[in-house]
């Protein structure tokens, strides 16, 4: 199983480009299934995600083609409707073909993707929206079999903000005979660029960024090429190493192909910590040198501060001048990173949803073990700023999401090697 090998001690500096989001091109691969015709997506991330996205919908009859970043997908005709429990269990985002493939054919099968390292995960929005909009689901053998004649539109109140959940009801929803409401919708930045995506095939969606989204049924979709949006949490991710490797010396790190403005709650995060961050249209720089400040935080739905920053703003807490406070709202155990960065001589105390984190003025290496995948990404930051040796294990959890961490973090000068 591969490891990072990390040895702290360097400011970062240089220049990276962003890749594309995970978070938008899983929805978007799975919103092939909606038409015969094509559908081009550039700037596709390199992900182990993506891979088992491709492989899920392969096994559907989906003509899959990958050149560089570009994916190009052709659900001409679609020749099984299932989602299997082998693929799903790895990856929880498969319940995203559900909406599309009910849509499109009338019936799917989807393993219930069951719970994660980071807390239960249910899927019963998921469900409740879809039998709303005239399907009969069941959930027989750990599967979830769904079937509709027709889907009709229907006002939807989702009862929390689920992402994938909008998502899903999203893509249902645009053939579906009527007008389907989805109240209390997500409003994630990859929400967005899903509907905008789906426009580009013929949908007629309007409200995503906001609570409500209206989405007009049409009898068909068609090809479409779309490109995804830049990796918000990937942006955040690499943001937060280079401010708290300003521990060493002057960090200097430019981050091109960025969206800055969806990532509004994590800059002012930064800037809270000291970090000097210049926004572009398309790029962001970062400088920071010294011990950066304690921030607290308190994770929600989009536009407040993302769930999947919070384990590396945690990493930073750990060396930072004070205590903060991290409140987890969105996933009940998301804090599995905390057990290990305290191996890493972090003072961490946790309670229920809230870990209090007094800064340390140094860690120290040590193997640890990622748990998941934010969580790697913290581990990561830690060792950069660890003295001596960290080996984080079990990195899989890393490659699902992030493209080639190490030789990213590796060109802004840290010390970084995978090893088998
Ligand atoms: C998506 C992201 C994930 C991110 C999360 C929260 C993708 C592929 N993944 O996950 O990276 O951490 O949003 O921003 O986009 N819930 C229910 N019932 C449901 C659906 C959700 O109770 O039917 C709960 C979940 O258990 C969780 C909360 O709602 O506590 C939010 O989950 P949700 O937004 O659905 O997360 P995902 O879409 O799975």
């Amino acid at each position: 199983m591969d490891k990072l090998r990390i040895e702290g001690g360097q400011p970062l500096a240089g220049e990276i480009a962003i890749a594309g989001a995970k978070n938008a091109a899983l929805p978007m691969m799975a919103a092939a299934l909606l038409t015969a015709e094509e559908l081009s997506l550039a700037n596709v991330p390199q992900l182990a995600d993506v891979a088992t996205m491709e492989r899920l919908l392969r096994g559907m009859g989906v003509v899959v083609e990958r050149s560089g970043d570009c994916c190009t997908l052709r659900a001409a005709a679609i020749a099984a409707t299932e989602a299997p429990y082998e693929l799903v269990k790895t990856m929880r985002a498969s319940i995203l073909v559900l909406g599309p493939l009910l849509a499109r054919c009338g019936r799917a099968r989807v393993s219930l993707p069951g719970g994660c390292a980071i807390g239960a995960r249910p899927v019963d929005q998921h469900i409740k929206g879809l039998t709303q909009l005239g399907a009969t689901i069941r959930i027989e053998h750990g599967y979830i079999v769904a079937e509709a004649r027709k889907l009709r539109g229907a006002r939807i109140v989702t009862d929390l903000v689920t992402v994938t959940g909008t998502e899903n009801l999203m893509m249902a929803a645009t053939l579906a005979e009527g007008e389907t409401v989805i109240e209390n919708a997500a409003r994630e930045p990859e929400v967005v660029d899903l509907a905008a995506c789906l426009n580009a095939m013929g949908a007629r969606i309007r409200g995503a960024g906001t609570d409500r989204i209206v989405i007009e049924g049409v009898p068909r979709l068609h090809g479409a090429h779309h490109r995804v949006l830049p990796d918000r949490i990937e942006t955040g991710t690499f943001l937060t190493a280079a401010v708290v490797s300003g521990l060493f010396g002057t960090a200097d790190v430019r981050l091109t192909a960025a969206a800055p403005g969806t990532l509004d709650a994590v800059i002012d995060k930064l800037r809270e910590a000291g970090a000097t961050i210049d926004v572009e249209p398309n790029a962001l720089r970062v400088r920071a040198r010294g011990r950066p400040r304690a921030i607290s935080l308190r994770t929600a739905p989009y536009p407040a501060f993302p769930t999947d920053m919070q384990a590396q703003i945690m990493a930073l807490d750990c060396v930072a001048q004070g205590t903060a406070r991290i409140t987890e709202t969105i996933f009940e155990n998301r804090f599995l990173h905390a057990v290990e960065l305290q191996r890493l001589g972090a003072a961490i105390d946790i309670d229920g949803n809230t870990a209090v984190v007094t800064g340390v003025s140094a860690l120290s290496g040590a193997h640890v073990m990622a748990t998941d995948l934010r969580a790697s990404a913290s581990l990561v930051i830690a060792g950069l700023v660890a003295e001596g040796e960290t080996v984080v294990d079990r990195i899989y959890h890393l490659d699902r999401g992030y493209e080639r961490m190490e030789q990213r973090l590796a060109a802004l000068g840290a010390r970084i090697a995978r090893i088998r």
